[in-house]
């Protein structure tokens, strides 16, 4: 085909998980503790408190997780039921170095991951593999402050080398990091959004602005040595990182206020722009000067951002919002840094429902970036309630997920964006990253356990799980 008049036949339909959110066996395995490992539960209004080690009669919800570690293969076996082309997935780096810093790897983990692409791959189920999704070892953070560091890059990319040399053959797509952009939202209490990305904690007096400018070039960095790394080993490799993308409407049509939200976008873009076109940009050096931050840029970076280009764009769409003059407008504790759209519904937890804003981030990427775009994330998050009846008829999601994928389907036919996959958060109902609670439920699959981790585990498609089934059988040809 020369133009998109329907979703390509090898179109990637998929979900996304991740380790920390749904393995559980926190200390099995030779596992080492990693940093969600040490974060409370928390909830709306309330930032999950994190400490400094596992505390003893403290529910970390991450410990157990949906206990994927012991159920994989009847949960496979129900993935493969829906028939997914791709489940993104994260492997945590503490399953393969406990502690980040060890020579060798932890056997038992390349184990654990092996088996289980195996069987993705017997259901024709494509891992695609996410390096880092918001946890790093916890030894790593604490003794080396985290992404702070510069010699955090040698230890990840000893992660990496690992891990393309191990999983040759099966796996072909990866993911350096989850939502990198969100490691400079300082919105949020700083602390929650960057401690998720980079596992960076913030002390008293530190100069915020400074340390996050500078981790994210480490990460950014890492990223592209990494994808020269991956060619290396294996040419069939592909690269890509993942960012949050959420469009910023300008609230009014006052020119000031256009203009502020093409700048707050920027702050995000930048990130893809280094990526992608392989040099930090000139206009984020002189802006950064401008505030007095200096950032450690060794001659030799300039070289590995050229030879390390992403091979794909990735991103992950919830929710827009709106930019405001004003920015006392903005509701506190927000997870999007903006304001309110009057002109759109939310969820209970504040996230606003705008399919229009998916094709909005097709037509960015697309038209700026010109890589294959891969969806890595997108769902609603809904409390529901197993009653005797089954399954779950969350007819909302049905119509979050129709909405988006018609708004993807409007991207690829009448904008003729080039987007080669969609994963849907979640297969499965799994813990929360902003908040720790199993109750936000974003699943196909229902799983049963409340927010303290108490329940059977049981895991009950939803009607939802029938329908995604149905339109990857037609290749939304009726969406
Ligand atoms: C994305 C993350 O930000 O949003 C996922 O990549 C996360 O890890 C998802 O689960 C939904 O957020 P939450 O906090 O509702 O689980």
């Amino acid at each position: 085909h020369d133009f998109y008049s329907q979703f390509p036949d090898d179109f990637l339909w998929g979900c996304a998980l991740a380790a920390h959110q749904c393995e559980g066996a926190w200390n099995e395995g030779g596992k080492g503790i990693s940093t969600a490992d040490v974060a409370r539960l928390g909830g709306i209004g309330k930032a999950r408190q994190l400490d400094d080690s596992v505390l003893p009669h403290v529910h970390y919800p991450s410990h157990l997780g949906i206990d994927f570690y012991h159920q994989w293969p009847q949960d496979v076996k129900l993935l493969a039921e829906m028939g997914l082309k791709c489940l993104r997935l994260s492997m945590d780096w503490t399953r393969i170095y406990p502690k980040g810093i060890e020579a060798s790897p932890n056997p038992e983990g390349l184990k654990y991951y092996h088996a289980l692409f195996d069987a993705l791959l017997a259901h024709h189920i494509e891992p695609i593999i996410t390096i880092s999704h918001f946890e790093i070892p916890l030894f790593l953070a604490q003794n080396y402050g985290a992404w702070k560091n510069r010699e955090m890059i040698d230890f990840y990319l000893h992660y990496c080398q690992t891990l393309f040399t191990e999983f040759k053959g099966q796996v072909t797509r990866w993911l350096t990091f989850n939502e990198i952009n969100h490691n400079e939202n300082t919105s949020e209490a700083a602390m929650a959004s960057a401690y998720r990305v980079s596992g960076i904690r913030y002390d008293r007096g530190e100069n915020i602005s400074q340390i996050a400018a500078q981790s994210s070039y480490y990460m950014m960095l890492a990223t592209a040595k990494v994808v020269k790394l991956a060619h290396d080993i294996d040419p069939q490799n592909q690269v890509g990182c993942v960012l949050a993308l959420h469009p910023s409407y300008a609230f009014d049509c006052q020119p000031e206020t256009a203009l502020k939200s093409l700048q707050c976008l920027e702050s995000d873009l930048y990130i893809a722009d280094t990526l992608c076109r392989g040099n930090f940009p000139d206009y984020k050096r002189r802006q950064l000067a401008k505030r007095g931050l200096t950032l450690d840029i060794q001659p030799e970076d300039e070289c590995a951002f050229q030879q390390g280009k992403l091979d794909f764009v990735a991103f992950n769409y919830y929710s827009s919002t709106v930019c405001m003059l004003d920015e006392s407008q903005y509701p506190q504790g927000n997870h999007f840094k903006g304001g309110k759209n009057p002109k759109l519904p939310e969820t209970k937890w504040g996230w606003q429902i705008d399919p229009t804003g998916l094709r909005y981030a097709l037509n960015l990427f697309d038209r700026r970036y010109q890589l294959p775009i891969l969806i890595t994330e997108n769902g609603i998050g809904l409390e529901e309630k197993l009653s005797g009846i089954e399954p779950i008829e969350d007819d909302q999601r049905i119509a979050y997920l129709k909405a988006h994928l018609q708004a993807l389907k409007q991207a690829l036919i009448e904008d003729q964006v080039h987007c080669i996959g969609y994963c849907l958060w979640s297969c499965f109902d799994v813990i929360s990253a902003t908040t720790g609670e199993m109750r936000k439920r974003y699943g196909l699959i229902y799983v049963d356990q409340d927010d303290e981790g108490k329940g059977t585990l049981r895991r009950c498609p939803k009607k939802s799980a029938q329908w995604y089934a149905q339109i990857i059988k037609e290749n939304g040809k009726n969406l």
